[in-house]
């Protein structure tokens, strides 16, 4: 069924394991992601980011999301990754988004706070949960941190308090040591600090950029308080990679289908072993 995103974290928190959220940017990508749910019984997040509106309409992606959430017998929640502006947010939102996202880590911490805020008394007064972010994720893609900007991006546990207190989220995205776009396993996360926010502000931890981090120190950090696991690039990397396959071995190959259906696959695998590692498996 579709539901929204809060008691799957809060349950995930409580049991120690976490929720894999993972970002489609087509109806093939969605498919992959709650087939592997379904075969291994557990909860599970799509996420669309708001770059992904740029591809397809929000209508679009609640529709056909939604669609497969139905038909699934484990939960799924539809949710906005990364709403940059509080316009984009609503959107969502009135899309039938059951779960949202604002990132206000580009503001100012004030506004970051203010924003958000607005935003939760909106998102709450529909029944929707909203994730913060405090501190900020970096991207890999943009070039290698110096290790200062490494240390002046990470959440700390007095702005992460007041953030949580002055905004009232459901879930914080949090800046622990791990980057998006990394496109090999590299990062170690700190996990001392993870422990350390998990107690002062006791809300479901997120972590961003999970493509790039370690098996193992994935596996510390959830144990520490993360609650909800972003992955993107790996399965941008194996749906593509299985496209590419599949038109290298058959040329002729003129149906969509024929090369979708591999894409797909490979999306599925994908998301089956990160389920596995998370706890998440037979938690549905
Ligand atoms: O919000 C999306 C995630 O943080 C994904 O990051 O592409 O590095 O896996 P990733
Ligand atoms: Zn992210």
């Amino acid at each position: 069924p579709l539901v929204d995103s809060k008691g799957m974290l809060v349950f995930a928190l409580n049991n120690r394991f976490a929720v894999g959220a993972f970002n489609a940017y087509n109806l093939e990508m969605a498919q992959g992601i709650v087939e592997a749910a379904e075969e291994e019984d557990a909860p599970v997040i799509v996420q669309i980011s708001q770059g992904a509106l740029e591809y397809a309409s929000e209508q679009c992606y609640a529709g056909f999301v939604r669609a497969l959430a139905e038909a699934a017998s484990v939960p799924v929640a539809c949710h906005l990754d990364h709403g940059v502006t509080f316009e984009v947010v609503i959107r969502c939102l009135r899309a039938g988004f059951t779960s949202l996202m604002f990132d206000g880590s580009a503001l100012p911490l004030e506004e970051n706070i203010r924003v958000t805020r607005e935003l939760v008394r909106i998102a709450h007064a529909a029944g929707v949960p909203l994730e913060g972010e405090i501190g900020k994720i970096p991207d890999a893609a943009k070039g290698p941190l110096t290790p200062e900007e490494r240390r002046k991006f990470l959440t700390t546990p007095e702005e992460a308090v007041q953030f949580v207190e002055g905004t009232g989220v459901d879930a914080l995205a949090v800046a622990v040591g791990s980057a998006h776009r990394m496109r090999v396993q590299a990062a170690d996360l700190d996990i001392e600090r993870i422990a350390l926010l998990r107690e002062k502000v006791g809300l479901p931890l997120v972590l961003h950029g999970a493509s790039g981090v370690r098996d193992a120190s994935l596996k510390e950090a959830i144990l520490a308080g993360i609650a909800k696991v972003n992955f993107a690039t790996e399965l941008n990397k194996a749906f593509t990679s299985g496209l590419r396959e599949k038109l290298a071995q058959d040329p002729d190959v003129v149906d969509v289908r024929k090369y979708g259906v591999l894409a797909r696959d490979r999306v599925k695998e994908v998301v089956k072993e990160k389920i596995n590692i998370l706890g998440a498996a037979r938690r549905g």
